[in-house]
Parts: structure tokens; sequence; C-alpha cells
């Protein structure tokens, strides 16, 4: 352990900038302020002193080091074959948010650029930075100050906070201005290439050179495999101790989706305007519509979540792609790509085929996976036993003998009605429309509790038009002989009893027909290999 001073130094602080840039020239770290994060600074020509940066962070060895300037004609003593376009875009916006890579000059150690071919380069548009380089005398590598993994550091406390112990001196330069990394740019193949977005846009930069490229793993999760320019990309970035879940959709299915899950230990990240709304703990970061706010609250605000001691973070995600960039990455890659849709966040997976086809078999699956279940059979249930309007209204049609001592005698009634095709019809005729009703009011209410997959499990799914509301519909199937044995083990029939049941349902093709994925549940097909894709379509 070293003793960590934070020192407030202004850049026209001559002593306490040499002092501090002693600390450089002697081999040491020194975490220095920029607009965009803080850095943790070593002289580039030191290959010990930049050890030491890896080694405070926790940094893996193949994430390469921006260098940073003091002016710009120090640009052409770590680069070589600097480009026309890398000169206009010094011009433009150096000093300044952007970070421009370049083949390296030899002069720079291997450690410093992950034994990379190119250099990346930066120009800071803070003073104190740019006065502290230029005592160094050299340029200074230097990544963000934090503990490799959380959220950057915005402010010294920050810096303190991950590196207390590691380092002797953090120059306290105040808030970072901007608030999130610069935007990073590689101009040594054909087009150039965005590889980290930032306060200078896509746009910004294609006014400049004309079509540049993104990186498609600035959005979207990065294979291993793939080729990917810049090491930075791979690497698990911002994440704060709490879960991040991003939420796509409104603000309103924001709210809705978040509320929904109040009972339990969750808290939000969301934008200034809609924090009234929420009715759980929340953290702000910035203005809807004011990008450069959410730039400047973002890492600040990913550390406060941790403060909550929740377990999950619903994080609101930017509107646009292109301002918003930069923010989008930054929370994507906190959320470590956990993103959930919100406006359409609950299906219905509608479970039928004849009985005996093995449908309990595929609900208890899904059930185990998450999804929330309505057993139709429950419900008919529940519905003849305490509907007493529906209870008449049965006698009326199959006769007195269904009621024993004033309630629904069950079996007697499963004689009657499913003894052909006709009398299941009447049965349905009447039941249906009372279970169509509670399985809606049931579907609400798990919307309501925030269930993210209902399946309803019914034998009449279609006849009863309950599949019109679903999303998705799953058919079981099974050989006829085999059903005949499943349903004759399971409800202790006889042969003919169990015949008629069948033969009281649609045939195979109008189940069949309907289905968008169909089961096939008998030896030796695999249910949960079959399920698979479901399974991955609805996120379970
Ligand atoms: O705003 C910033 O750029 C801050 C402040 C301190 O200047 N620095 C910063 O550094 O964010 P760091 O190390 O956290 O991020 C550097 C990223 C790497 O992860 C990598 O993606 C990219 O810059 N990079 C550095 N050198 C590279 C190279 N030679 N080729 C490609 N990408 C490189
Ligand atoms: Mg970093």
């Amino acid at each position: 352990m070293i003793e960590t001073k934070i020192l407030k130094i202004n850049h026209n602080d001559a002593e306490k900038l040499k002092e501090a840039a002693d600390i450089i020239k002697n081999g040491g770290v020194v975490a220095i302020p920029t607009e965009t994060v803080y850095g943790l600074a070593a002289s580039v020509y030191d290959e010990n002193a930049v050890k030491k940066i890896f080694k405070a962070k926790g940094r893996p060895q193949d994430n390469p080091l921006i260098v940073h300037i003091g002016e710009p004609s120090q640009l052409y003593e770590i680069a070589v074959n600097v480009p026309a376009s890398a000169e206009k875009l010094v011009q433009q916006f150096m000093p300044g948010p952007l970070t421009i890579i370049l083949p390296k000059s030899e002069r720079i150690p291997d450690i410093v650029t992950a034994g990379l071919k190119n250099v990346a380069v930066r120009m800071p548009l803070h003073k104190t930075a740019r006065e502290f380089i230029k005592y160094c005398g050299v340029p200074l590598a230097a990544p963000s100050a934090n503990i490799s993994g959380s959220p950057s550091p915005t402010s010294a406390q920050h810096v303190y906070d991950d590196l207390n112990g590691k380092i002797p001196l953090i120059i306290d330069g105040g808030e970072c201005t901007v608030g999130v990394e610069s935007t990073v740019i590689s101009l040594v193949g054909g087009i150039p290439e965005l590889l980290r977005p930032g306060a200078i846009t896509v746009e910004q930069l294609e006014e400049a050179l004309g079509e540049i490229s993104v990186n498609p793993a600035i959005l979207e999760e990065a294979n291993s495999n793939e080729r990917v320019n810049s090491p930075g990309l791979l690497h698990k970035h911002y994440s704060p101790k709490t879960k991040v879940i991003a939420v796509k959709g409104s603000a309103e299915d924001f709210v809705r989706y978040v509320n929904a899950r109040k009972d339990k230990s969750v808290c939000a990240l969301v934008f200034e305007e809609d924090k009234d709304l929420l009715e759980v703990p929340f953290i702000t970061y910035g203005k809807k519509d004011d990008y450069h706010s959410q730039e400047r609250a973002l890492f600040k605000s990913l550390r406060q979540i941790d403060y909550l001691k929740k377990d999950i973070c619903y994080a609101q995600l930017p509107n646009d792609e292109k301002e918003g960039l930069a923010v989008l990455n930054r929370l994507l890659r906190a959320a470590q790509f956990s993103i959930i849709n919100a406006n359409n966040s609950f299906i219905i997976v509608g479970l039928t085929g004849k009985t005996g086809g093995g449908k309990s078999t595929v609900s208890r699956i899904l059930e185990e996976k998450g999804a929330a279940i309505i057993d139709c059979d429950k419900v008919a249930r529940e519905v003849l036993s305490e509907d007493n309007n529906l209870l008449g209204e049965l006698s009326k049609e199959f006769g007195n003998s269904i009621i024993k001592d004033g309630v629904l005698d069950r079996k007697a009634l499963a004689s009657l009605a499913f003894k052909d095709k006709e009398s299941t019809e009447r049965l349905n005729l009447i039941t249906h429309p009372h279970i169509t009703k509670s399985v809606y009011s049931k579907l609400s209410e798990l919307k309501n509790k925030g269930a993210r997959v209902a399946v309803i499990d019914a034998a009449a799914l279609i006849e009863s038009k309950i599949s019109e509301i679903c999303d998705i519909i799953v058919v079981t199937h099974a050989p006829y002989e085999e059903r005949l044995k499943r349903i004759r083990e399971r409800d202790g029939l006889t042969e003919k009893e169990a015949l008629l049941r069948i033969c009281a349902q649609k045939d195979d093709d109008f189940y069949i027909s309907k289905a968008d994925y169909l089961i096939n549940n008998f030896y030796p097909n695999s249910i949960e290999e079959q399920l698979k894709p479901l399974l991955k379509r609805l996120g379970l």
C-alpha cells in the first residue's frame, strides 16, 4: 500500500505541476484530469512505468493504451506516415475528445500498443492535462484511471475510490466536462473506421473525411473469433456491481415495465424527465434530448447505482443511434448486452394438441424455464365450481344427473359430454365463454405483475378462439396408440372411454396445420431438443 494524495492543480500552478511531473520523470504513474475521463499516466517511453499502469488497473495486457500529447508537433514523434486526413482531423478537433489510430513510430514500446503496429494518439482539451504533459517533456500513455471493468472515472474521487493505495498522486482538475471517453477513429486502413463512439460524432467525422465505416462491435456483442480492430471492444466494461439490464421501448413502456417489478430488488437508471413516474428507487442520467448531458452524467450515475444496493438496475436507453451512439455503446456494455424490449415484452404462447399428446410435459418444461402457465383444465374446474349460472346452464343441457349433492359431478358430465363430437361441442358452447373470460383476466393479471411469457395450456385453444390472441402456437403430437395408453393410465379410463375422448376431438391435421412449433412427443424424440428454438425465441 502506498499513500494516495489528491492535489488540486490549475494549469498555471507551475510549482505543483513541476512536482507532479517529477513523479513521471522518476518512473512513476500519476492520475490526471482530462475533459473526457480521468487517465492514469506514465511516460510512453518508460516500459517499467507503463507496466505499473496495467498492474494498478488490473488491465488485460492485450488492451492497448492511448498516447496523450501536449502539442500537435508531438504527433510526429510517436506516429509515422501521417496521412493528410489525420492532419485535417488534428486541425478541426485537436485538442479535443478525439483519438486517432496511426502507424506507430519505432520509439513506442510494444507494451503501449499491446504489440500492434499502430498507435492511438490524443491531445486533451483540458488545460491542466496539456500543461502537465509539457512539464513531463514526453507524451504520456494513459488509459482511463479506473479498475479495469468498472465505470470510467469522471472525478478525482472516483479515481480515489478505485485506486487508493495503488498510485501516489491524483491531480484534481474538477469534474470532467465531456464525461465519456474520446471518439476513436482508425486511419490505418482504407476507409476511416470508427472504433469507439464519443462526443465527436460520426456525422462530424463524415463531414470532415467523407465516408467512414462503423465497427459492428460498437452496438453488438463481439464474438472473440471475429476480426476486431480495437481489442478494447472485447473486454467487459463499465459494469457496476449491480446487474444492469438495458430496456428498449418508449418512456411509457419503460415505466410500466419497471413499475411492474417494484416488489423485487430492482432500481432504475432513467432520464430526468421520466423519474417522477417511477415507483422504484432510481438514479438519473441527464435529459432525454440533450446527449451531452447524458454523456456527462453516465459514468457517475453508473457508480451511484451500487449505493442503492439492489440486485437489478433497469436502464432506459437513448432514443437515437446517431448523437446517442456513445451513451448507447457504454450502456449496452454496462449491461453486458442483456437487453429487454419493453414494448413487446409480454408474449402469449398457446399450447394445444390432442389429449394424451404430451401437453403437460411441454408446459412443465416451459414453467421450469420461467414462463407463467395458465392451465385451462384448472380454469375450467374453477369456473365450474364457482359459477352457479354455468351449473344451471349445464344441467339444462345435459340433465340433472350431472349434479350430485348440489355440486357438479365431473365424471358424470364427462361421460355424457365426451361420448361424441356433437355432445362435446354442446359442452364447449356453454363453457368456453366463461373459461375464456377467466383466461383473459388471468393474462392481464400476469402482464401487470410483469410476467414476460404466459403459456395458455388448452385442449380447445383453437375451438375457443383463444388462439387468436396468442403470439405463438405450439402443438404437441403423439401417435394414436401412445395417446390411448397415456390417457387410460392418467385418468383411469376404460379403453372405450379413452377412445371416445380421442374421437371427440378434431383430427391431427386440424392441430398440426395451426402450429408455429410442432413438438413430436414420443420415443425416441427429445422434447428438450425440439423446444430449443422456441425457448430461444422466448428469451427463456
Ligand atoms: O478519453 C479517453 O480516450 C481516455 C482519456 C484518459 O484520454 N482514455 C481512454 O483510454 O479511454 P482507455 O485505455 O480506457 O481506452 C483506450 C482504447 C482501447 O480500449 C482501444 O479500444 C483503443 O483505445 N486503442 C488504443 N490503442 C489502440 C491501437 N493501437 N489500435 C486500436 N485501438 C486502440
Ligand atoms: Mg477504459
